[in-house]
């Protein structure tokens, strides 16, 4: 450990403490949990260190923990709840449907009319279906790309998550290349290309070198770090679909709905072939998932066009387009895009205080730097502005910072994820009070840093 490390090692003592004694029982359901979950969890990226909280409720902009302490939410559901926890009028409609079927396993007029509402908002979305994750609308996504192109290679870039699907399982995490999992053989990777996020250079060489039947790519890496797309890289990215023949897929399980109502592809006016999207779609409900593109592609997905199975590109699952999902959805989106405008004043204020995340990292010397589209803050630790998810790793100080500051966060009643890349995803209903709350608690981490590192 160097002397850096061993000063951040004081400050998670220091806090360790004050952590043991505000979250007693949460201590004590973790050595319960660890009995019968593996990890103690059921998620590994919901762990922090020494042991995470275990939540009992949520409403707004705040969560609760089981010894009763409330802390202000910047996770927010993995980025879904983008009008806050629960709001009471999709609660309404999803208890009132429910009384009609949860599961009604058989066509409903409840994913028609959702179906319509999306397709009228997201670009270059003539038809869709629904899946019940984000992870599985890349999977068929992808699949879907394969049909139509014919071909077996897929891009993707270093550090993008697409969930948990084993042909993107890769080159997620340092060192960003072979199988993220154990049980994950070379084989099942091997169609899949890995590339630097804006690197246009590289993901051309790739191009020229595979038959690449698909691009796939998020628009602003969520789970990276946030990190921002340089001038005119998404709009190279089309350009190089295009010359090369590969579909260029958006995942928009984060972006969608957030950057604008039509996500990332509005908000830089740059589209795909395929949509993917996730969490917000399903208006707070399980099972969020859909993808979408133009007819022709979508097409591939038609039984009636192509009554022969393999012949088609598949799509299914039992519980895909569920009334309760559906009706969640339909009812926020719907209520979004009666209000369009709220994405100026909702992206102007995250983009606020991530100028004033980013002035505190330069009054204290630049220990760090800010990363922000919309209402997407990433926060690093590293030695210059990361460019790219390998940067926003390999330029890091030390990641014992990162737990560090997670932990000062936490016993200060703010909470975000993940402990080891801090990303902000806020809702439309955060206030200014706490957005100062966080900045202000930002500095006074900054200034345990500088007291500590220089002592
Ligand atoms: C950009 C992106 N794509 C895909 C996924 C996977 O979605 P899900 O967890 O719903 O399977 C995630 C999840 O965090 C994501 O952030």
């Amino acid at each position: 450990m160097n002397s850096y490390e061993q000063s951040i090692e004081k400050i998670i003592s220091k806090y360790s403490k004050v952590y043991d004694e505000m979250t007693v029982r949460s201590r004590e359901v973790f050595k319960r949990a660890s009995q019968v979950l593996p990890g103690g969890v059921v998620y590994h990226a919901r762990f922090f260190h020494p042991y995470p909280l275990y939540i009992v409720r949520a409403k707004d902009t705040f969560v609760w923990d089981v010894d009763g302490n409330r802390y202000d939410d910047y996770w927010m559901g993995h980025g879904t709840h983008i009008l806050g926890h629960a709001p009471d009028f999709i609660i309404d409609r999803v208890y009132e449907i429910s009384k009609h079927g949860t599961h009604l396993g058989f066509e409903n007029i409840y994913a028609v009319e959702y179906a319509e509402l999306l397709t009228r908002i997201v670009p270059n979305c003539k038809m869709i279906r629904f899946t019940n994750s984000g992870t599985e609308a890349n999977m068929y996504a992808v699949r879907l790309a394969r049909a139509y192109t014919r071909r077996r290679y897929v891009v993707k870039i270093r550090g993008g998550w697409h969930g948990g699907l084993d042909q993107l399982h890769t080159a997620v995490s340092p060192p960003f290349s072979g199988p993220e999992s154990a049980g994950l053989p070379e084989d099942l990777i091997k169609y899949t290309v890995s590339v630097s996020y804006n690197d246009l250079e590289e993901m051309e060489r790739i191009l020229r070198m595979c038959d690449v039947a698909a691009i796939i790519i998020e628009p602003v890496p969520g789970a990276g770090g946030c990190i921002e797309p340089v001038d005119g890289y998404l709009k190279g990215v089309r350009e190089l679909a295009d010359r090369y023949g590969a579909v260029l897929i958006f995942d928009e399980v984060i972006t969608g709905f957030r950057l604008s109502l039509g996500g990332a592809q509005e908000y830089f006016n740059v589209g795909a072939d395929i949509v993917t999207m996730g969490k917000i779609v399903g208006g707070g409900m399980p099972g969020a998932g859909a993808f979408c593109g133009r007819e022709e592609l979508m097409a591939l997905l038609d039984h009636t066009k192509h009554p022969e199975p393999r012949s088609r590109s598949f799509h299914g699952g039992t519980f895909t387009g569920n009334p309760v999902t559906i009706m969640a959805g339909f009812t926020l989106i719907d209520y979004l895009s009666r209000d369009r405008e709220r994405y100026s004043s909702f992206n102007e204020m995250w983009g606020t205080v991530a100028k004033e995340i980013d002035r505190l990292c330069e009054e204290y010397g630049r220990p760090c730097w800010t990363t922000n589209v919309g209402s997407m803050i990433g926060i690093h630790f590293t030695k210059s502005k990361p460019r790219s998810v390998e940067d926003a790793y390999y330029l890091r100080y030390s990641s014992k910072v990162y737990e560090a500051f997670h932990l000062f966060m936490r016993i200060n009643r703010i909470l975000y994820l993940s402990e080891k890349m801090p990303h902000l995803l806020p809702s439309m209903v955060h206030s200014k009070e706490q957005a100062k709350k966080f900045t202000e608690t930002f500095a006074k981490f900054l200034d345990e840093l500088k007291l500590c590192v220089s002592t």
